[in-house]
């Protein structure tokens, strides 16, 4: 910057909206960069775990996503590196085999996300967020770009849960639950979805209303000491309890207590970044997949809440810590009525059906950026890398 006054292409409405843009690029890289500080290069390379990708293709990855939005698609230049978009498309290597790519050092990671951004910025100070390109519209573009690298984050904090080594404990990842008793929703015509949330995705879109017969859901997620008394009610030896698929996924993977979860002389204890520590039991239960879940429910004479359940009490206040852990619903990641996808295909389209399950609210790894009321997450049944916890409900 010469400090010069220039005259600048955008109209002074947007400048707060350019500003605040640019500062939260800013936040988001610092975050990630702050994440992957205390790694080797070594560390950045390794294959964790078969479910997830080396830390140093997330890096990169983040820096051709992008690339590929703000500065190929929306300013129509580049590519700057024709080799990226078969090593960092995430369609075209699975996640176990990226390793084994020729991909960037973490050095040349690092210098080509920071080139991507400094000309990212460039564009941003000269692109118009107004008018009727829905891209443009609000600085969508940007904000799912932002979104992506926040989500990547959480991803990266996935793998780090999964190594055995210590990694330097956050200031604030566990709340209390006080107790909170269930809510009653009495039956009637909700709303979900948004039409006006600027920077939700297409699966968000659009706000409609549907008519829900009254149900009571938990205040709160289900702690460690609740889901401890499953445990030793005998709940993973309980057939009854398990869905037909749950319970051969739990018979071929042995499972007996939720991920990172161990037994002491002492009692339960839990591995949370690489530090062994007594479960808390007045926090949520992390790190249990879906059929787990909905197993517990059932031992509790209860089920999972739909995720419309769920959006109409988070909209009523009634969910408390909802933004602790990712919370599983029985839903099914299906298009809302009058779906488009908009603008790729590859971000939701591709994963409807009912191969998945949704989770809604958000974990303590998720950035409020992210962590809409509206927002939805979704993922395989099996899966607990993920920081998933639910709460239960019932037909009232
Ligand atoms: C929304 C978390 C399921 O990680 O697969 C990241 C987010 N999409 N890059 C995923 C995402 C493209 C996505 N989830
Ligand atoms: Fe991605």
């Amino acid at each position: 910057m010469t400090g010069e006054v220039v005259e600048r292409a955008f109209a002074v409405s947007d400048l707060a909206s350019k500003t605040r843009i640019a500062a939260e690029l800013d936040r988001a890289r610092l975050g990630t960069d702050a994440l992957l500080a205390p790694l080797s290069d070594e560390e950045l390379r390794r294959q964790v775990s078969p479910l997830q990708s080396p830390l140093v293709w997330d890096y990169a990855h983040i820096a051709y996503f992008e690339e590929l939005w703000l500065l190929r698609t929306l300013d129509g230049v580049g590519p700057l590196a024709e080799a990226h978009d078969d090593l960092y498309d995430a369609f075209r290597h699975a996640r176990d085999e990226r390793a084994g790519l020729p991909i960037l050092e973490p050095a040349a990671a690092r210098a080509y996300a920071a080139d991507v951004r400094e000309r990212v910025l460039e564009t941003l100070d000269r692109v118009e967020l107004d008018g009727d390109d829905p891209l443009r519209r609000d600085g969508f573009v940007f904000g799912m770009v932002l979104q992506h690298e926040l989500q990547h984050s959480e991803t990266m904090l996935q793998t780090l849960q999964l190594r055995d080594e210590p990694y330097p404990l956050p200031d604030r990842d566990g709340v209390t639950a006080n107790g909170k008793g269930d809510v009653f929703v009495s039956a009637g015509s909700f709303t979900v979805g948004t039409s006006t949330e600027p920077w939700a995705y297409d699966n968000e879109r659009q706000a409609h209303e549907l008519e829900l017969q009254s149900f009571r859901i938990d205040g709160e997620p289900v702690t460690n000491a609740r889901f401890l008394e499953f445990v030793q009610h005998g709940g993973y030896d309980d057939e009854r309890l398990w869905t037909p698929t749950g319970w051969a996924w739990r018979q071929a993977e042995a499972v007996t207590l939720p991920l990172h979860w161990g037994r002491s002389g002492e009692g339960m204890t839990r591995m949370r970044l690489g530090h062994r520590e007594p479960l808390p039991a007045d926090e949520p239960v992390r790190h249990v997949s879906w059929y787990e879940a909905d197993a517990f429910a059932r031992w509790a004479g209860a089920r999972l809440p739909t995720e419309h359940e769920w959006e109409a009490s988070a909209r009523r206040g009634a969910l408390q810590l909802a933004g602790a852990v990712w919370e599983w619903t029985s839903s099914h990641f299906l298009p809302y009525p009058g779906f488009r996808a908009f603008p790729y295909a590859e971000y939701s389209a591709v994963f409807f059906g009912d191969a998945y399950r949704v989770l809604r609210g958000g974990s303590w790894a998720t950035d409020p950026l992210v962590a809409r009321t509206t927002f939805r997450n979704w993922d395989l049944p099996q899966r607990r890398q993920i920081f998933s916890g639910f709460r239960c409900a019932h037909d009232a």
